[in-house]
Order: C-alpha cells, then structure tokens, then sequence
C-alpha cells in the first residue's frame, strides 16, 4: 500500500506529522512519500503542484493531504496560488466525489454554537461533487461587456455547467452511500433558477428509479443552509454541486463545533482518493503546535476504510480518537472548562498510546 503524503502549508505539516504517526503505529505494511504542495511546493519548485508531487500523487493508491494556502501568496497570479494545487490535483486525479461527514461527538455537544440538544447525536454525510461546476466551467475570464447593464465596462465571467455523467455518478455515490446508512437523501440545488441545477434535479430523480429502498426529497440551497441550522438532525446524506457543497460543508462542519475534527474524503471511480482535514490551513496559529490533528487522523481513517480495504484499522484510529476525547484530552479549539488542554503533539501520542491499548488518564 503506497500513501503519498503532501502536508502543504501553515499547520498542515504538524497535524500530518501526527497522522503519520498514528499510522506507522498500526504496523501494516505501508509504503509512506512525502512531497511539498501548495506554497512549500511553490517556495521548493515554483509552482504550487509540481510535477514530482503529480507523478508521486498519481502513482499511489492513496493521498493524505494536510491543507495549503497563506496570507504572503495572495498577491501571486492565479495560477500559482496554493490553492491551484489542491484544485488541480481533484481535477488531474479525477476526484469527482467529495465526502465530508458533519459528525458531533457526544463528547463535545457544548462546543457547538446551536443548542445542545440541536446537535447531540448529529451525523451528516455531505456528498459535494468536486470536479465540476463553476469552479471548472469553461469559458470562464475577463473582458468588456458588449451587452449587459454597462456595455463598454470591464467585466469576469464564470461558467456553471454539468453534464448528464457527472451528476448521474455523483448520484450513485449518494445513493450508495445512502444504503450504508439511514437510505435518506436530500438532493440541494437552484432549481427554481439555474438551468444545470434544473439537470441536476431530473437526473438525480432518474438515478433513483434504481435505488427504489432509498428515500429521496429536493431543496433549494437557500432553503438547504435555513435547515441546516434549523434542525440540523432531520438531514442524514445531503448531495450537492460543488459551489453549493463548498459553502454548505462549512455551515455543517461548524454546527459540530469543531471543524478541526471532520475529515474529508474526495475519490475517483475506482476509489483511490486523496485525505485532508475539512480544515485549512490556518497560517495565524501555525508553528505554535496548538492545532487539533484529530481530523487529519480521522482522515487517514476514511483513507483505511475507503481506499485501502483495511475497515478493521480504520476502527481502531476511530476507537482511538473516541477515547482520548473521554479521557478529557482537548486541543484548544475543542476545550472547554473541566477538561485537559494539550498540543498537537500530546494529542497525537494519546491517540497512538490508547491505538496500543494503554489506559488514558487525565493529567
Ligand atoms: C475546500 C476549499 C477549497 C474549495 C479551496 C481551498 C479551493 O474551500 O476544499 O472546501 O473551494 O474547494
Ligand atoms: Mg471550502
């Protein structure tokens, strides 16, 4: 089993250091490369997704990602934006199916801004399709306007488009995954707008003639972000296009109060797929060693689950991160009066000590 691993930037090299080592603990026979990406990659070679990072990415099974992106590359061009590389890594390695769980930890049900009694026991799988849209549409740029409300004035145009494949795919990864749990799916889109989200909603409704054990019901995206903080629990698998899922996956993440415990998985047809936190890469506390690794170690575990074939591994990390959150150990985005804050570095040797089953005891 071949993982590539590309921390990226700010703290994406502490936590993916701990989500190493979580994994080295399970002594499988991994085979783990690392590489730069984002602007570790751009400092090393220039650019954002070299091409050894490419060539090491495409020939592993799997991806552990850490995040990328920071303040001091925001005036480079476009194209050498940290953010390019995880953008050309989902479209060069086809990673048309995002998941990204909005789970709440019963440990840590105070640490949501909603009420608690909102989002104990929340568990949400978002399913954001990742390699369309207008975050790829073409044509897209900038030019004057020949028509419009100010002909003659610069303007940028964007394009949002899907095709009948790419949604019907997205879909079957919903409904599939709709069967491994409560076989509920809400479908998000504009449809009372846009012309790709009113496809979207035929094909969508066509993909469930052969799923006739799933449940199926459509919102409107704006309807779909009131009923996420409105009553979060009445969603259980939300499928969406990748603007929407983009926006809606951070809304869901924070009602758990803790972005920095939700992994996410993004994978190509035949599941080989990249890992990453659902965080970024949070250059205002990088260095200190303060962030939560728990998502990047809950990544590796979707890694084990979905690409890898070892769901027995991918329980114990679970397990592992289960009991170190009830032994009270919290990072400083999850503390709360009561319980023991610790750095990155503790978090990841409890996780590793309670993965060798040794007894966690509250310092
Ligand atoms: C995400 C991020 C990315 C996105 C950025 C970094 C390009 O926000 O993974 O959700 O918009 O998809
Ligand atoms: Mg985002």
């Amino acid at each position: 089993m071949k993982i590539a691993v590309l921390p990226g930037d700010g703290i994406g090299t502490e936590i993916v250091e701990q989500a190493v080592r979580v994994l080295r603990a399970l002594e499988l026979a991994f085979e783990i490369e690392q590489a730069p990406v984002g602007g570790a990659a751009y400092e090393a070679h220039g650019h954002p997704l070299p091409e050894p990072t490419l060539t090491l990415a495409k020939a592993a099974d799997a991806i552990l990602f850490g995040a990328v992106g920071d303040w001091k590359y925001d005036k480079l061009e476009r194209a050498l934006r940290p953010e390019q590389a995880i953008l050309g890594l989902r479209k060069q390695l086809g990673l048309f199916a995002n998941l990204r769980p909005a789970l709440c930890y019963r440990q840590l049900t105070d640490a949501s801004s909603l009420k608690a009694d909102l989002v104990a026991g929340l568990d949400i799988l978002i399913i954001r399709e990742l390699t369309g849209d207008i975050y790829f549409g073409q044509p897209r740029g900038r030019r004057v306007a020949t028509d419009g409300h100010f002909p003659g004035a610069q303007e940028a145009f964007d394009t949002m488009r899907y095709s009948r494949p790419e949604i019907e795919r997205i879909a079957h990864v919903a409904f599939q995954a709709a069967r491994k749990r409560s076989r509920k799916v809400t479908s998000v889109d504009k449809a009372n707008v846009l012309e790709t989200s009113q496809l979207w909603r035929d094909v969508v409704t066509a993909v469930l003639a052969l799923y006739p054990d799933v449940e199926l019901d459509h919102m409107y995206v704006d309807n779909a972000a009131m009923q996420l903080v409105r009553a979060p629990k009445s969603f259980d698998v939300i499928v969406t296009g990748n603007l929407f899922g983009d926006i809606l996956s951070d809304e869901a993440a924070m009602l758990t109060g803790s972005i920095g415990m939700l992994p996410s998985a993004s994978l190509d047809v035949r599941n080989k797929g990249l890992y990453e936190p659902s965080h970024g890469s949070a250059p205002d506390i990088a260095g200190q060693g303060i962030a939560n690794p728990l998502a990047t170690i809950l990544s590796a575990a979707m890694m084990l689950r979905y690409s890898l074939n070892q769901p027995e591994a991918a329980g114990r990390i679970e397990r592992a991160v289960d009991a170190v959150l009830s032994a009270g150990l919290r990072t400083a985005d999850i503390w709360s009066p009561n319980t023991t804050k610790v750095g990155t570095r503790e978090m990841g040797d409890a996780v590793v000590a309670a993965l060798r089953g040794k007894a966690l005891t509250r310092s």
